[in-house]
């Protein structure tokens, strides 16, 4: 139970500054994007700029709602506290992911690093959804243990713009490869992770399968 208590409070650490860093990243410090947009060459289609952006801005509310919505439903205190609360977040949390990923659709054409990375992102806009309505349809049959899996699983792709962040940083800046090049092995390299570390949470943190308490 300590280990789950920590891992959610580890997790709300990270959410919370991810979410003050997105806000504050692409809607004060860069709202043009022109960092991001500087590193995409050689795009096969025109980009309408001011269209992206807003796409990008609604993008990024929605990610931000998500994050924050999936973080209070992970949450033991606030279920046993309202039941009605989880479930309203939780479709939030739904509405939330279908949105991130609809305006995803729009963006992944134009991907940084050409065809392959919006070959990724499609992926991931299959994955997502796909995951996230296990979670749902699980809880509708009324599997506790299996619903909290799926949305593990499914929270996890909440991190993968920082985690592609994380890993083309490294590549770029570390290793010193291009930087389009860094960023499509980041989004298979993301992909992987998100689906391979909330198995490893699920088998070890989560392991009792009994249990039907989630964290704090
Ligand atoms: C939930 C947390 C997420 C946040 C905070 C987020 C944020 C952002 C931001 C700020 C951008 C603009 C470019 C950049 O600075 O990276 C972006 C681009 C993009 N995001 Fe997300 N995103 C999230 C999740 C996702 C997910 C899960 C998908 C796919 C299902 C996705 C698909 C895309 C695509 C396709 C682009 C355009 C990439 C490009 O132009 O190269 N994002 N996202």
């Amino acid at each position: 139970m300590n280990r789950r208590k920590t891992l959610f409070r580890l997790l709300a650490g990270i959410t919370i500054i991810f979410i003050f860093y997105s806000l504050v990243k692409n809607y004060v410090i860069d709202p043009s994007a022109a960092g991001f947009i500087g590193h995409k060459t050689g795009l096969r289609r025109t980009l309408n700029l001011p269209v992206w952006l807003n796409v990008m801005y609604v993008h990024v509310a929605f990610a931000c709602v998500a994050m924050a919505s999936g973080l209070l439903n992970f949450s033991n205190r606030l279920l046993e506290k309202s039941r009605r609360f989880h479930r309203i977040n939780g479709y939030l949390y739904i509405v939330s992911v279908l949105i991130v990923v609809l305006t995803s659709g729009y963006m992944a054409p134009y991907a940084t690093g050409g065809r392959v990375s919006s070959i990724g992102f499609n992926l991931l806009n299959m994955i997502w959804p796909f995951i996230t309505i296990m979670a749902l349809v699980q809880i509708k049959k009324k599997r506790m243990i299996r619903h909290r899996n799926w949305m593990i699983r499914s929270y996890a792709f909440c991190f993968t713009n920082m985690l592609i962040h994380l890993i083309t940083t490294l590549l770029h800046y570390g290793i010193g490869l291009d930087y389009p090049l860094s960023y499509t092995i980041s989004v298979y390299s993301s992909i992987a992770l998100l689906l391979i570390i909330p198995e490893f949470v699920i088998r070890t943190i989560f392991r009792n399968p009994r249990e039907h308490a989630i964290h704090s």
